[in-house]
């Protein structure tokens, strides 16, 4: 029965009213679900779409590239770039950003995508997705890279799709969090999960911990802690998941709570976290405090985080707010030297094995 059902249009009407620019906003939002829909489709072949495997090709980040990387990004880049709303978009899977064709008049609006987000499950059939981020340029100019490197805070519009069992579109105009599920026989996103609402508590974390080594002592406090369950600091038990994209961990997160960390480490000193903040951290801490949860580096909010680079590295905790609140207040007292008690004295800055440490 279709009567009576929100589609993705019905909805932006409502909800962009008394927003600058609504109708571009909300047009600008209908392309890239139409982007999405294809995604989609392709996605749900699998091997026969003949998309399978990597291509030659190496992203800015020196990551092999994968068929659908490549696709989706041209996907979404085609999508867009006609319709007279964007002045510019920039993507996870370009160098620099994506100047409009001039046979195309510019808009307002700036979009950023990660095209296809956890990728390296796409050839295991695990969720895939897609992550979008919105930002004004109110210039009549063709944008410079300085024009994209806004604040998180800034953005006007944020989502993201999940290619899983189902295909849902989450987004926020800054209205709060809500989820839509493709009905893929008539080709519409359906409001299935209006007003997405984070636990403040849970007792479910997410984390690489092949990675545990490279850890700052106050990540490992949390984790022990966790491991520890109701023998240890926190008087319960906690369960773990590791999906390796960040859309499904997130996607879970919204569902029924939980906290996604990939802090900083010392795999590669040169880089601070592992995820790209203009198009994977900010817009999904946009959703995150959207729906109530927190979003950080671990010593700041991410949404406030001033962005220097395109494709700058930043760390993310975030998920539900009080256990945000807690890894926050493990950074503060780590750097003000005050955890003593609860660190494993064999890692990091105060370990047993640096030479200042020993007797
Ligand atoms: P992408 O496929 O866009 O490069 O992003 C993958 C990201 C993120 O989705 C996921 O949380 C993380 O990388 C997984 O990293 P590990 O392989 O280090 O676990
Ligand atoms: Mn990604
Ligand atoms: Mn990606």
């Amino acid at each position: 029965m279709h009567l009576g059902r929100t589609t993705l249009s019905k909805f932006l009407i409502q909800q962009l009213d008394g927003i600058e620019n609504a109708r571009e906003l909300g047009a600008l939002l209908v392309y890239v679900a139409a982007a999405v829909k294809a995604i989609s489709a392709m996605t749900a072949k699998g091997a026969l779409s003949g998309m399978h495997g990597k291509v030659e090709t190496q992203n800015v980040h020196g990551e092999v590239q994968a068929k659908l990387d490549v696709i989706a990004n041209d996907v979404l880049l085609r999508s867009s770039e006609w319709g007279g709303l964007v002045a510019g978009m920039a993507s996870e899977e370009v160098d620099e950003p994506y100047p409009i064709p001039p046979q195309y008049p510019r808009g307002r609006f700036l979009l950023i995508f990660d095209p296809l987000d956890g990728s390296s499950n796409a050839d295991v059939n695990v969720s895939v997705g897609t992550i979008f981020s919105i930002l004004r340029h109110d210039r009549p100019e063709a944008p410079l890279l300085q024009d994209y490197l806004q604040q998180g805070r800034e953005q006007v519009a944020a989502g993201y799709a999940i290619y899983g069992p189902s295909t849902m579109l989450v987004l926020t105009v800054g209205k709060g969090t809500h989820g839509f599920t493709l009905d893929r026989e008539i080709g519409n996103f359906i409001l299935t999960h209006p007003q997405m609402t984070i636990p403040a508590d849970t007792g479910e974390f997410a984390i690489n911990t092949s990675n545990a080594r490279f850890w700052e002592a106050p990540v490992h406090r949390y984790v022990t802690e966790c491991q520890a369950g109701r023998t240890g600091e926190r008087g319960r038990d906690f369960n773990m998941r590791w999906i390796a994209s960040m859309v499904a961990e997130v996607h879970r997160i919204l569902i029924r709570g939980g906290v996604f960390m990939y802090p900083k480490d010392t795999k590669d000193p040169g880089k601070p976290g592992r995820l790209r903040l203009m198009y994977e951290a900010s817009p999904i801490a946009m959703l995150i405090e959207q729906a109530g949860g927190r979003a950080s580096t671990g010593r700041q909010r991410l949404l406030e985080v001033k962005p220097t680079e395109l494709h700058q590295r930043v760390p993310v905790i975030l998920g539900s707010a009080n256990e945000v609140a807690r890894i926050e207040r493990y950074h503060v007292e780590h750097d003000a030297g005050h955890d003593g008690p609860f660190v494993s004295p064999l890692f990091n800055e105060r370990s047993l094995f640096r030479p200042e440490a020993r007797g």
